[in-house]
């Protein structure tokens, strides 16, 4: 358990993923910045109030501004408005990167030393806004897309096999869009490759029902996007880094050259543990995948050329 973990924005994602953490105890101190009057303080007491019947130790609070939020420990960033049916994630940009700058200026004034996990969209261009105003090194600005996608994969795969979405190993590398790379040469199901257990047309479906995955649950719900499944991956990356696991997960990190890449955010594996971000590992591609991994940098540059922060 750390001492205080702060979720800035209180809406569905934000508010799940605080409660998330509470329940598992990741935070004595567990903060929901949101600047709707009352809201995160109306979540954060509702949810403290489930604590006596949950069983957990973490306080949760909500507030309109930053000074509880000091001195935080990890700050996840949900803040943003998000899709809506028919748009893109790339529609949000410079809306979401205003709202970013501003809750990133309090941050780096109020918990310098957060590690920071952004969720908010397009995932890959608020990561590098939140890097540029914080300044903050690359192992302290991490985004989460990689775990969320690749959940997305292995419960399609586990629903196509019918077996237990326990003994799928996956990664989704890529951009957080629609031309995210599932890697299909590294999935396997307890150790067997799933090219032994599904058939080709089965797969490419699969890995075209995983691209789409936020927006089939947009066009559901129409009024927002997804959130269990999101709070769920952020809250991953959270524990890895709380209890200091050094598991490896596809994360959305700051590339200085890995897979022939720089200057930008892009879905790779990674090792989180206490520091944050502390390694990404390159893995061997095929030819096809790598083509599509650096057509995916490509959809990342366009809108962060169009930034104006
Ligand atoms: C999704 C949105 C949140 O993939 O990006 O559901």
């Amino acid at each position: 358990m750390v001492n205080k973990i702060t979720v800035v924005g209180a809406g569905n994602v934000g508010a799940t993923a605080a409660q998330r953490i509470a329940e598992k105890e990741l935070a004595r101190h567990v903060v929901m910045v949101d600047v709707a009057e009352g809201v995160p303080q109306g979540k954060g007491l509702d949810q403290y109030q489930s604590a006596p019947i949950e069983g957990f130790d973490s306080l949760v609070i909500g507030s309109n501004g930053y000074e509880e939020s000091a001195g935080s420990d990890i700050v996840v960033i949900t803040a943003g408005i998000p899709r809506k049916p028919g748009m893109s994630r790339d529609d949000l940009v410079n809306t979401n990167a205003g709202i970013m700058k501003a809750v990133c200026e309090q941050i780096k004034a109020t918990s310098p030393n957060a590690i920071v996990i952004v969720v908010s969209n397009p995932l890959d261009v608020m990561c590098y806004v939140a890097k540029q105003v914080t300044g903050f090194p690359r192992e302290r600005v991490i985004g989460m897309a990689g775990v969320l996608d690749t959940a997305r994969y292995c419960a399609f795969l586990a629903m196509a096999m019918d077996v237990s979405v326990k003994d799928i190993r996956a990664m989704v590398l890529g951009g957080h869009g629609d031309t995210m790379v599932p890697l299909v040469s590294y999935t396997s199901v307890s150790g067997i490759p799933v090219t032994q257990l599904l058939d080709k047309p089965t797969l490419d479906a699969i890995v075209q029902r995983t691209r789409d995955g936020g927006a089939e649950i947009v066009k559901y719900l129409k009024t927002g996007s997804a959130y269990y499944a999101p709070s769920a991956g952020a809250v991953q990356m959270v524990e890895a880094i709380v209890n200091d696991q050094k598991r490896i997960l596809p994360c959305a990190a700051w590339l200085t050259g890995e897979y022939g890449l720089s200057g930008l955010y892009l879905g790779v594996p990674c090792k989180l543990g206490r520091n944050g971000l502390e390694k990404v590992i390159e893995v061997e591609l095929s030819a096809d995948e790598r083509a599509a991994l650096e057509k995916s940098a490509q959809a990342v540059r366009e809108p962060m050329a169009a930034l104006t922060i």
